[in-house]
Formats: structure tokens, C-alpha cells, sequence
């Protein structure tokens, strides 16, 4: 006999990993992600970047001036590393509480990286002081070398940059944000305590094919790109595995509809409203509802050293939730990410 499940309350979730912009995008997209989420690692990508303590303290505040009131949202601020970080604002930021984690984008990885990495060999000190105090590094996980193929970049950066980075930083604590491969998954679970991963809602549902095959979806265009199924498969069963490195965190990247839409498309996608009713799906679909808390609301604090949160929210099962194709913002349509399937879990938060 197979018992089937359509309630579930767990832990309330947090979001490891989520774009919030700035001003009239910002105004519409927070509300989005406080409805379900307690808490979310911010990602300093705006332009320009949120670099130092003073730029993050300033950003925390306009974000909190944007979330409904009451909302009892918490944005965990990032730096932006760059060759010019300095380390002792980086561990005054964290040692005052206002700085969860920093962020390293290689320069031209992608959104807004301009300001991001060239020479790892002069980030070092930072990286040094921030293994000491024990504050992780969040890395965008790609090369950006031309001649490296764009599905190929992930792999890569492993090898090539993030291996070679933590044999030199000893106790360096790190989060490979957005792993999108098999590699990715096994070089984590191997990894020790010291290394983790996010995994975003839509690389659990989409494979490269949905972007490129009967025509051009801009719409599932992000970065990392999706792979090949092989991958989706991988990061499904990390998901789904219940092991304490792999945790949600969505990406949730909005672009106004005509920078998708475009010739040289942006790459995002705008997951806030729905990504815990796509993993809720993902998780049944992979009979692992019994370790969705441990993906959304368990493993993410503890490798941050920070408490679960106390509230819960709870998930049932019903007709297809209705989630809004498209949200407006000031600065123009976002379209809401696109599963391709009906979503039956909705969140009661
Ligand atoms: O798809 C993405 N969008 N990947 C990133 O790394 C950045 C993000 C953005 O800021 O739009
Ligand atoms: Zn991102």
C-alpha cells in the first residue's frame, strides 16, 4: 500500500542564493520572496556593485525599506570580491553582523562581473582572512576563457580555480553556488565540511534541451546553463538525497521582459513566486517529500552556522496553483519562470 501525502508543514525556508536588485525592480520582486522565505543571501551584483561594508549597510537598508511591513524578511548582505577588497573591512563587516558571506564572480562570468576576479593571486589575502574567521565564500562556479565551451565552464573552474584555491586557503569555507553538473555534485559530496552547494528550483527541472530544442526559450536561459540531462539527473538526486552540503538556493534573477527578449538576451531566471512549488513537485515526483525540509529549511543554517528558523509554513496538495505568468515591475514585465508542468503544491505561508 502506498500512502500518499498532501500536507506537509515544515521549517520555514530560506533562499541561499537570490538576486533582489535595486528600486522599482526591487519594489516588486522582495515581496515575491518574503511571502515564502524567512531569510535570503543577497547577491551583490548591482550596478555598481555592492563592494563594500558601507555599500552593503546602505543596500540592507533600501531593501528593507522595500519589503511589505511586517514581512519579517531577513536579507543576509554579501560583498562583491575584488582585487582592491580589503580584508579588514571584510572582517569588521562579519564580525558586526552584517555580512553572511562574500561573493567571487570571475570578471565576465556573467550579470554584472565586470568588477569580478582576474588574477586569484591578488585576492588571496582576503581569501586567507576569511578562512580564519570562518566566513564562507560564495563562488559563481565558471570560467570565462573563450576557448572554453560555455557547458564545459563549470567542470572547468573546478579544476582549474576552485581545487587550486582551496589546497592554498586551508579551512577556506565555500559554497559553489548554482552547481549544474555531475562533477559539480561529486567534487561537493567529496569535499568535506568545509565546502557546500546550492541547488536552484529550475536546473532541477530544466536540461539544455528546453532552452535550445523546437525553438529558442530566453526564458530558460540562465547562468550556469542548464546541461544535459545526465546532470539534471545528478542534481535531482542530490536534492533529493537529504545530505547536508546540497540546499535550496533559486538564482531568482529578474530581467524586465525586453532584456530577455533580445538579441543578446540577459541571463536569469525569475523563480521567486514559484520555486517552492516546483521542488515541491521535483521532491514527490522523486518520493523524497520526507527530505524537502532538509533541502529548504535545514541544511542551508547549518552550514551557515545559523539557527533554523522556528516558523513554519505549510504545503498542500490540490488543484494546479495559479501563479501569475508574468508580474509587473517599474521597470517593466518579468515574466515568472515556466516549469512546463502544473504545479499542485501550494504554499499556505
Ligand atoms: O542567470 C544568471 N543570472 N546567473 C547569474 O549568475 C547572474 C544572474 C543575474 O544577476 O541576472
Ligand atoms: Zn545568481
Amino acid at each position: 500500500m502506498t500512502e500518499t501525502i498532501d500536507r506537509l508543514t515544515i521549517r520555514r525556508p530560506d533562499d541561499w542564493h537570490l538576486h533582489l536588485r535595486d528600486g522599482a525592480m526591487m519594489a516588486a520582486v522582495a515581496p515575491e520572496s518574503a511571502r515564502h522565505f524567512a531569510r535570503a543571501i543577497i547577491m551583490p551584483n548591482l550596478v555598481p556593485p555592492v563592494v563594500t561594508a558601507a555599500d552593503a549597510e546602505a543596500y540592507r537598508a533600501r531593501i528593507l525599506a522595500a519589503l511589505p511591513p511586517g514581512s519579517g524578511f531577513t536579507p543576509l548582505m554579501t560583498l562583491y570580491l575584488t582585487e582592491e577588497t580589503d580584508p579588514e573591512d571584510v572582517a569588521r563587516a562579519a564580525a558586526s553582523g552584517l555580512v553572511t558571506a562574500v561573493k567571487l564572480y570571475p570578471a565576465g562570468a556573467t550579470t554584472n562581473s565586470a568588477s569580478g576576479v582576474r588574477d586569484f593571486d591578488r585576492v588571496r589575502g582576503v581569501l586567507e582572512r576569511m578562512a580564519e574567521i570562518g566566513l564562507p565564500l560564495c563562488v559563481h562556479g565558471e570560467v570565462t576563457d573563450a576557448e572554453v565551451d560555455i557547458f564545459d565552464r563549470e567542470a572547468v573552474f573546478i579544476e582549474r580555480v576552485l581545487e587550486p584555491i582551496r589546497r592554498a586557503t586551508p579551512g577556506l569555507r565555500v559554497v559553489l553556488e548554482h552547481v549544474t553538473t555531475a562533477e559539480g555534485v561529486a567534487y561537493v559530496r567529496a569535499g568535506g565540511a568545509d565546502i557546500a552547494a546550492t541547488i536552484t528550483a529550475h536546473h532541477l527541472v530544466i536540461n539544455r534541451n528546453h532552452i535550445l530544442a523546437g525553438g529558442i526559450r530566453p526564458h530558460y536561459y540562465c547562468l550556469p546553463v542548464a546541461k544535459r540531462e545526465t546532470h539534471r539527473l545528478a542534481l535531482v538526486e542530490a536534492a533529493t538525497s537529504g545530505e547536508s552540503p546540497f540546499f535550496l538556493g533559486t538564482d531568482s534573477a529578474p530581467h524586465p521582459d525586453q532584456a530577455k527578449l533580445a538579441p543578446c538576451g540577459c541571463a536569469g531566471c525569475f523563480t521567486a513566486p514559484n520555486a517552492l512549488s516546483v521542488v515541491a513537485e521535483v521532491f514527490e515526483a522523486a518520493g523524497a517529500l520526507d527530505r524537502l525540509e532538509a533541502f529548504t529549511s535545514l541544511n542551508g543554517p547549518a552550514f551557515y552556522r545559523l539557527p533554523p528558523n522556528e516558523a513554519r509554513i505549510t504545503l498542500t496538495k490540490g488543484a494546479p496553483v495559479p501563479y501569475p505568468a508574468r508580474i509587473e515591475t517599474g521597470a517593466g514585465p518579468v515574466t515568472v519562470f515556466d516549469p512546463g508542468f502544473p504545479l499542485h503544491w501550494r504554499v499556505e505561508a
